[in-house]
């Protein structure tokens, strides 16, 4: 059924309402649908690996079996963000959130909540330092805004008609037939909103820039191919809320003057692609993607684009050219691809994360915008929260939150009650933030000059036992790996970088190698051609600047403080050891030996340090690691 106008649009929204029933309580929801209870089962990637599907299936059997399948309905959304207690349930209109369900809980669930109405306890979400539960509003949540994730984990992502119902294309129909393409542009500069895929670029600015480009076809890209380890914003957004993407990139054509859009998508992502084809077909038949969209003279459409999961493929350059067929390897800007993009045309590339926010601009305003956020960074941002702290998940902040409240306050502070160290932000490029920073504001321009950055929004909590030369080390070897070897400084660089780290870790290293580190680091940072080798360096110059300490330690006193470089390491039993033997059967090298009840020792040359014995051992400090 092709939309043919506004008014078709709207008619849909308003029957589409009832959909949302008991989730989205209106008057426009009729009381039988609002008494109905939606049972949301998240299908996020964490959840879905912890067997949410699986926990759908029962409970829509059992619900079937007790004859309550019209009163209580089963959805699968996407990602509720606290992954760290999946797979987690929602209930409306209850507003009950049940966290590490399993399908064995799924009886006691229909049994005890639909049935008999109470509140299942050890499902509720406890925090683990005041032991206090919570049905509802989660502290995970507290201080969180979420405008990119709006619909993730809310609406069911297969279903077009909910998204119609959450006002879904209304921003496109609005760009359509009540604003102008400049309006648009216009008011996405004075939203300030900028790029999310790492650069930070002004969106508007860039729109602008691909539309004055002169030429007979311009293009439009989504970039998602989401290289960072352990990002995974832009594949919730994909996965939860994938109309959102298709929305904003037709409104980006229409402004810019592009009647072809790309998503380049990384092939690892098959449930963002499926929804994705599945969201493409939909849009085709409502007349959403095709010629005359909405009856009127724009006609766009988007084709996929697979990416082999090669991080450097991610820089626009380097993507562009993947896309055509060439060897995914980045190239000098300027040209821009807003100049000289797709095979030789204007090109945008937008970021999954960057396009999500654009039809809620428009729909509420640049001003709403960019009344959220610091001076020069507006909105929120998405972070991948993860490392050693007790809630690991996806956060939407307002720009301008501080680390302190991410991490102690949504992140439920450190695992395990251990000390924070760092925090690494901007994924492998990013560097390593010290406790004394807990409290800045973060913006693109507050990580930086902490010789950090916001990159896409990985942040890796680190604590007392983490080593950062090992962590540096840790992430040169990611960027080492992924150059794409076509400048001397990166190939090489870092490369060189990678073995000096080895050899601080080895107990090798020397002070003069401290300082040529500096110098390479800073060398490459200057010559490499793209943002990876520009960037590589920094999770050692933010290493060297806040914890030379640490690096000192390795070099001199040729000791690891938090006992991680196992070449440093050495164990060794002390005259409180009272010969019980169990450290000399667990030691996979026997090379413990003592008599019963005598002090027992290690013979240094053949122990592997892999602290096996110290484990075992129930004497505080007969075994000591220096
Ligand atoms: C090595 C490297 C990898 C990148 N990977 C991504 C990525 O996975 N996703 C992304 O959106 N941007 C990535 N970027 C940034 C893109 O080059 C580009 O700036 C971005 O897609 C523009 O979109 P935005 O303005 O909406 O942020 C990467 C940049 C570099 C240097
Ligand atoms: S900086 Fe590294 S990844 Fe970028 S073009 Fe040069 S070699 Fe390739
Ligand atoms: S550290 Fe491992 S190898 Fe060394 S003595 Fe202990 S158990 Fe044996
Ligand atoms: S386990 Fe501890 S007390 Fe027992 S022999 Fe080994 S070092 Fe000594
Ligand atoms: S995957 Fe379920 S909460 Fe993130």
């Amino acid at each position: 059924m092709k939309l043919k106008n506004t008014d078709a649009l709207n008619a849909l929204r308003a029957q589409s309402l009832e959909l949302m029933g008991s989730r989205q309580a209106t008057n426009s929801v009729s009381t039988e649908k609002a008494l109905v209870r939606h049972v949301m089962v998240c299908g996020g990637p964490g959840c879905h690996s912890s067997g949410s599907p699986r926990i759908a299936e029962v409970l829509e059997e059992e619900l079937n079996q007790r004859g309550l399948s019209e009163q209580v309905k089963v959805f699968q959304p996407g990602c509720f963000g606290f992954c760290e207690k999946g797979p987690m349930i929602e209930i409306h209109p209850d507003n009950i959130t049940y966290c590490e369900v399993s399908a064995e809980d799924v009886a006691t669930i229909v049994e005890e909540h639909f049935i008999k109405g109470n509140t299942i306890e050890h499902l509720l979400y406890m925090d683990p330092n005041t032991k206090e539960r919570f049905a509802t509003n989660l502290p995970f949540y507290d201080g969180q805004l979420r405008i990119a994730l709006r619909n993730v984990g809310y609406i069911a992502p297969e279903n077009i008609l909910e998204y119609f119902a959450v006002d879904g294309y209304q921003a496109l129909a609005k760009v359509l037939f009540d604003m102008t393409p400049l309006d648009v542009i216009d008011a996405l500069k004075v939203s300030g909103l900028r790029g999310r895929g790492g650069a930070g670029f002004p969106t508007g600015s860039k729109w602008e820039f691909t539309r004055k480009s002169e030429a007979d076809q311009r293009y439009i890209i989504c970039n998602a191919d989401e290289g960072d380890p352990g990002a995974f914003m832009d594949r919730s957004v994909l996965e939860g809320d994938p109309h959102s993407v298709l929305e904003a990139m037709l409104i980006a054509g229409s402004a810019i003057g592009a009647s072809e859009g790309f998503i380049y998508v990384r092939a690892e992502y098959p449930a963002a692609i499926h929804r994705l084809k599945i969201a493409i077909a939909q849009a085709r038949e409502y007349g959403l993607l095709g010629k005359n969209i909405l009856g009127s003279d724009f006609s766009f459409d988007i084709e996929l684009k697979y990416g082999a999961g090669a991080f450097v493929c991610g820089e626009e350059t380097a993507l562009i050219h993947s896309i055509e067929g060439s060897r995914g390897e980045p190239t000098v800007k300027p040209p821009f691809p807003a100049q000289k993009g797709l095979w030789g045309k204007p090109t945008c590339v937008n970021n999954v994360e960057t396009l999500a926010n654009i039809p809620a601009i428009i729909l509420k305003g640049a001003d709403w915008f960019s009344g959220i956020g610091t001076e020069k960074s507006k909105g929120t941002k998405v972070f991948a929260l993860a490392g050693k702290v007790n809630s690991v998940g996806l956060v939407e902040v307002p720009m301008g939150t501080t680390l302190r409240q991410i991490i102690f306050n949504m992140g439920g502070g450190i695992k395990g009650h251990k000390t924070f160290k760092a925090a690494q932000t901007g994924g492998p490029s990013g560097g390593c933030i010290p406790t004394k920073f807990l409290d800045t504001p973060i913006d693109y321009e507050s990580l930086a000059s902490i010789g950090s950055m916001m990159g896409s929004g990985g942040l890796i909590v680190l604590d007392e036992d983490d080593c950062m030369v090992n962590i540096a080390r840790f992430f040169l070897e990611f960027t080492m790996d992924e150059s794409c070897g076509r400048c001397t400084a990166c190939r090489v660089g870092t490369k060189r970088l990678y073995e000096i780290l080895t050899k601080i870790t080895e107990g090798k290293g020397t002070l003069e190698d401290l300082d040529n580190m500096e110098k390479l680091c800073n060398i490459i940072k200057d010559t490499a051609l793209c943002g990876l080798g520009q960037s590589a360096p920094n999770p050692i110059l933010s290493t060297l600047k806040y914890f030379r300490e640490e690096y000192l330690a390795h070099v001199v006193d040729k000791t690891c403080p938090a006992g991680v470089c196992k070449n440093l390491l050495k164990y060794e039993i002390t005259d409180k050891c009272v010969g019980c033997t169990l450290c000399v059967k667990k030691c996979p090298m026997n090379c413990i030996t003592g008599a019963s009840k005598k002090r027992h020792t290690i013979d240094q040359e053949r122990c592997l340090k892999c602290g096996a014995c110290m484990e075992q051992c129930r004497v505080v400090g007969a075994i000591i690691r220096r």
